[in-house]
C-alpha cells in the first residue's frame, strides 16, 4: 500500500494575537483540498495534525513520509499542492 499521505495542521491557538492554522481556515482548506484530489484521480489521505511547529507560517502543511513543506497555504496553491502530492505518491 501507497504510505503518502498529506498532513495538515488544525491547530487552534487562543491567545491573543497567535496565528495558528485553524485560526487560518485549515479545516476549511483541506475539504477543498479533499474535493480537488478526488477531481484529479489522488488516492491520498489528507491527515490533520496538531501543530507541525511553523505556526507563525501557517497554514502548514506537509507530504508524508519525508516530503516537502508547504507554509502561508492558502485556496490558490491547492492545484500545485494536489500536483506534488501526485507526483511524490507515484515515486514513492
Ligand atoms: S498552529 Fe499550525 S503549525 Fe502550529
Amino acid at each position: 500500500m501507497n504510505p503518502t499521505r498529506l498532513i495538515v495542521c488544525v491547530n487552534q491557538r487562543l491567545g491573543a494575537g497567535q496565528k495558528s492554522c485553524a485560526g487560518s481556515g485549515s479545516k476549511e482548506l483541506i475539504e477543498v483540498i479533499k474535493k480537488n484530489f478526488k477531481a484529479s484521480g489522488v488516492d491520498v489521505p489528507v491527515v490533520e495534525q496538531v501543530c507541525l511547529g511553523r505556526c507563525a507560517e501557517g497554514i502548514a502543511m506537509r507530504i508524508a513520509p519525508g516530503g516537502q513543506f508547504f507554509t502561508q497555504v492558502n485556496k490558490a496553491d491547492v492545484t500545485l499542492i494536489t500536483e506534488a502530492v501526485k507526483k511524490f505518491s507515484e515515486n514513492i
